[in-house]
């Protein structure tokens, strides 16, 4: 695991950016995170395909996960978010984006979402950030090294976090994330201290998903000094 500290949450996001271009070129997969975290990474990627300095142009996308069930057009669906932050901005056609809606059962959205992961996956470049209790996509602590894409019920930490519509998500599991060629993490902000030090320092366990990262071996993850606090 490469760690790399920046200065601030925009010079993370900076370095983030850099790390996510230079990899772009040779990467037909792309994975996406949602939340705060890489709102700013997002942007000047935005920013970068308007100038014609970056393309999206015949690749594709999975994202990690997304509440279930819900409307894609929710304002809190993470569809929404990335609409609104990426896909509605950048020239990656709208057939090439794959997605964890909600489609029927759970049994259904999985199924379809496996499916998609195993025709086009794994991913070459998985953008990820982490919960404060050490999850990566919704894999909560007690998600096994051997997870995959899935329906789980959110801990109730992210629900008191995220205060989320519904209890439960579709996520990737940890074994498609483990599958990703090249992953970048970003973390900015205190609160994120704890889980960054259990998942670069400490043993590596279903408590702490992301610490499943220390097995990995092409992970860089990008830092504010409030993150690597306990580092
Ligand atoms: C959510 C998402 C994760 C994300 C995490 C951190 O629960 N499922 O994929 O990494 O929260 O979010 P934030 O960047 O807002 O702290």
């Amino acid at each position: 695991m490469e760690v790399i500290v920046k200065d601030n949450h925009n010079e993370m996001s900076k370095e983030a950016f850099r790390l996510f271009a230079d990899g772009l070129t040779g990467a037909r997969v792309l994975g996406f995170a949602t939340g705060g975290t890489p709102r700013m990474l997002y942007e000047l990627a935005s920013e970068a395909c308007s100038y014609g300095n970056i393309s999206f142009r015949g690749k594709c996308s999975f994202n990690l996960d997304e509440y279930y069930p819900i409307c894609r057009d929710d304002p809190e669906s993470y569809w929404r978010y990335m609409y609104d932050n990426l896909f509605g901005r950048i020239d990656l056609e709208s057939g090439k984006i794959n997605f964890p809606h909600s489609m029927g059962s759970g049994q259904e959205t999985t199924a379809r979402y496996a499916n998609l992961y195993k025709s086009l996956g794994p991913v070459d470049l998985q953008i990820l950030g982490i919960g404060c209790n050490g999850h990566i996509g919704f894999n909560e602590p007690g998600s096994s090294r051997d997870s995959t894409i899935r329906i789980v019920r959110l801990s109730d930490d992210t629900i008191a976090r995220n205060r989320p519509k519904t209890a439960t998500a579709i996520t990737m599991g940890i074994k498609e994330i483990m599958e990703s060629r090249r992953i970048i993490l970003i973390a900015s902000g205190d609160d994120k201290g704890r889980a960054i030090r259990d998942a670069v320092k400490g043993r590596v366990t279903e408590s702490v998903p992301a610490s499943f990262l220390q097995e990995h071996g092409d992970v860089t993850i990008v830092l504010d000094r409030a993150a690597a606090r306990m580092l």
